[in-house]
């Protein structure tokens, strides 16, 4: 069976997108029982390595690996390997030591990761997005049961290279947005780009994943003035309307203290822990996306 590869986009960076797939990929892995494989395609300023704590990758991999390992998706791209099997990296052992005990040692946990210090890239290496569709079919045949991908957000070069073809190998794209006016704005513009028009009728491969939500019934949400609040109420209402228009809203994450100063994959909660809420929320989009793409 051919890999599900879901694909993180966001109109917007700072929106909450790769923490968001971080921990997706992890409750995919764990109560999934699956083999995952995550892609930093944020290729310009890649930060998955950091968020899972490993140090040899925490700023992307330093220099262009020739032989070695770890590889990035650069070299990937730029050196066109026949088999791609050397670039996964292995998370398992590595992986930040407050998760590691809850790792799934018998299946595969691995990145594919950013290099680092890239900056804008695109204009020095104009042909390497005319392979992103040459990797993502050799991601699709690889031996995972997910692949997911972190693309750079806003219209940027990996985006625009998801053309037809491309897309066509996208099983899922999780649109990933802050819940704010200017967030929405943004994510109108983006669901009306090319890329979701040529979905046409398949727009039950969009899914709008509301990240760093706070209800506005919420303490937090109380402690804000009278004119903010009525705000928070209307938007928190055109999140109704968005799904019923799109039918394409699938996940809700709330606002979790502790992810607000620390990219990071939650642990299972304490009881004392106050980010139960957002673990579980997690849980949940993983196992919609587990029985959507895996039945
Ligand atoms: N559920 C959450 N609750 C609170 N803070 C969050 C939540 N999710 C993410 N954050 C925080 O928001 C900030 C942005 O998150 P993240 O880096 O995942 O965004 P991004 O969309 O990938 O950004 P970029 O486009 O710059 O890569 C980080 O400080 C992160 O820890
Ligand atoms: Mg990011």
């Amino acid at each position: 069976m051919n890999s599900a590869v879901i694909a993180g986009i966001s109109h917007k960076g700072g929106t909450g997108r790769s923490v968001t797939l971080a921990n997706l990929a992890f409750h995919l892995h764990r109560n999934h029982f699956a083999n995952v494989c995550i892609v930093d395609l944020d290729l310009a300023s890649p930060t998955m390595g950091a968020i899972f704590k490993v140090e040899e990758l925490r700023k992307g991999i330093e220099t262009p690996a020739t032989r070695g390992n770890p590889k990035s998706t650069h070299d990937i791209l730029l050196q066109r390997p026949a088999s791609i099997d050397q670039a996964f990296f292995d998370l398992r052992s590595k992986i930040d030591k407050g998760v590691s005990p809850y790792i799934n040692k018998a299946k595969k946990f691995s990145i594919i990761p950013g290099r680092a210090g890239t900056g804008d890239w695109k204009d020095k290496h104009e042909h390497l997005m005319s392979r992103l569709t040459t990797f993502l079919r050799k991601l699709r045949a690889s031996n995972y049961d997910f692949i997911l991908l972190d693309v750079r957000s806003g219209i940027s070069d990996v985006f625009e290279a998801l053309d037809d073809e491309a897309t066509a190998l996208i099983d899922m794209f999780l649109v990933h947005t802050r819940w704010t006016p200017q967030h929405l704005s943004g994510l109108q513009a983006l669901l009306e780009s090319n890329i979701f028009t040529n979905l046409g009728g398949a727009k039950e491969r969009v899914g709008i994943v509301r990240t760093a939500y706070i209800s506005p019934t919420s303490a937090t949400a109380k402690r804000v003035d009278g004119a903010l609040q009525d705000q928070l109420h209307d938007i928190s209402w055109s999140g109704g309307t968005l799904r019923n228009e799109n039918n394409a809203f699938i996940g809700t994450i709330p606002m979790a203290e502790r992810l607000q100063w620390e990219e990071a994959i939650l642990p299972p909660p304490s009881e004392t822990d106050t980010h139960a809420d957002t673990y579980h929320a997690f849980e949940e989009l993983a196992s919609k996306l587990a029985s959507r793409l895996r039945g």
